[in-house]
């Protein structure tokens, strides 16, 4: 068979099946063939086309499902979303994020290959590293409406509820292309210590899962969860890619910062500071602190460089002894000499030495005395 008859009856395959955003994909494919072969036919294809593009559009304005006695609506849906702040991810996560894009770019090649590009992906990650602005973030750039449903918030409902609730989210996601998030993935498996729910909740998974095997290739589903070790082994293996979000290094939060400061001036010194008193912390934290700065800059009349130096001796100062000496780790990790790190953290020299070693921070060029922190 040639690859339009094969496309053909791919094309009635997905008809029976009921993929709707599958069909107008592939029918645009065809259609597109159609005209370059018989030119004659090309402004009837073209009426065709224009109607068969405008179907996805006309689902993707449709009324968005509520429950049924709530009459609340099921789904967050953004039609053209957009990132409030360009995102830092760490490599690996970026690799498998422009992989994803790269692939809906090439969706035609791909199809040619009989390949279908990621429909499903896991995002695993402790809580504020980036697992939900990354499914926004492939929402904008492969150029879908953004659907959000929170399981979390529907699970907490009666249960043969939520799975004809979950039915109905899924059937209508499936209706027109969008990213599909499906947030706190794990609020299904915690359900599992009620016994007296175990078939409902079973079917209600085996729905899910089904969902993420036959997803339409033309959308993109996503599962977000920060408790993977709920989740089966056997439900990791049906995605097509499983991302894994690490907290963000030093200069990670360094980058974020000095973008989250937009146009504000602060010297680079103080972010690397800031940076090294926010290592192991998450994306959510940084951005926290340095909105406050900016919120208490603004509201003061103070420069935002000033209220960051405020932050770096409050998080210094206020802290107990065991964070000071992991704060003073850290500023030692991030090459501040002892003395930057005993004037900043108020614990003496011999403390320092003795529980870092003599060998931390002996990389610094230029000192950092409290005082000129607080200058
Ligand atoms: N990679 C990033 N670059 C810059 N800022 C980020 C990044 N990731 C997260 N943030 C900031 O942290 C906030 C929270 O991130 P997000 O909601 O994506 O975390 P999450 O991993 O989904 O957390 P949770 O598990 O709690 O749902 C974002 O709104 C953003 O301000
Ligand atoms: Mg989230």
């Amino acid at each position: 068979m040639s690859d339009f008859e094969k496309d053909t009856v791919h094309l009635v395959r997905l008809a029976f099946d009921g993929k709707v955003a599958d069909v107008a994909a592939l029918s645009r494919r065809l259609l597109r063939m159609v005209a370059q072969r018989r030119p004659d036919l090309a402004p009837v294809v073209q009426v065709v086309l224009d109607a068969v593009l405008a179907g996805p559009t006309r689902a993707a304005s449709q009324p968005l499902p509520v429950d049924f006695d709530s009459r609340l609506e099921l789904l967050r849906r953004e039609p053209d979303p957009h990132l409030p702040v360009e995102p830092t991810w760490p490599a690996a996560v970026r690799e498998q994020l422009d992989a994803v894009v790269e692939e809906r770019e090439q969706e035609d090649k791909l199809a040619d290959a009989g390949i279908a590009p990621t429909r499903s992906l896991l995002f695993v990650g402790p809580p504020g590293v980036g697992k939900t602005l990354a499914a926004r973030w492939l929402a904008v750039h492969t150029r879908r409406p953004l659907l959000t449903l929170d399981l979390a918030a529907v699970m907490s409902s009666f249960l043969g509820r939520t799975g004809n609730n979950i039915r109905v989210v899924l059937d209508f996601a499936r209706r027109a292309p969008s990213v599909l998030l499906l947030d706190e993935f794990d609020a299904i498996a915690k359900r599992r210590d009620d016994t007296t729910e175990v078939g409902e909740l079973k079917r209600l998974v085996t729905v899910l899962l089904q969902a993420v095997d036959d997803w339409p290739t033309a959308g993109v589903l996503v599962a977000a969860t920060n408790h993977p070790e709920l989740l089966d082994p056997a439900v990791w293996r049906r995605f097509d890619r499983v991302v894994q979000f690490p907290p963000p290094n030093v200069d990670e939060v360094a980058t974020t910062i000095h973008r989250l400061l937009g146009d504000d001036e602060v010297m680079r010194d103080r972010v690397e500071l800031l940076a090294a008193l926010l290592q192991g912390r998450s994306f959510a934290d940084v951005a926290r602190v340095v909105t406050a700065a900016r919120r208490a800059a603004v509201v003061c009349g103070h420069s935002t460089g000033d209220a960051i130096e405020d932050v770096i001796i409050d998080m210094s100062e206020g802290a107990d002894l065991a964070s000071k000496l992991r704060i003073a780790a850290s500023l030692s990790a991030a090459g501040k000499s002892q003395r930057d790190v005993s004037s900043i953290t108020g614990l003496s020299r011999d403390t320092i030495r003795k529980h870092l070693g003599s060998s931390h921070g002996k990389r610094t060029k230029k000192p950092v005395t409290r005082h000129e922190v607080r200058r």
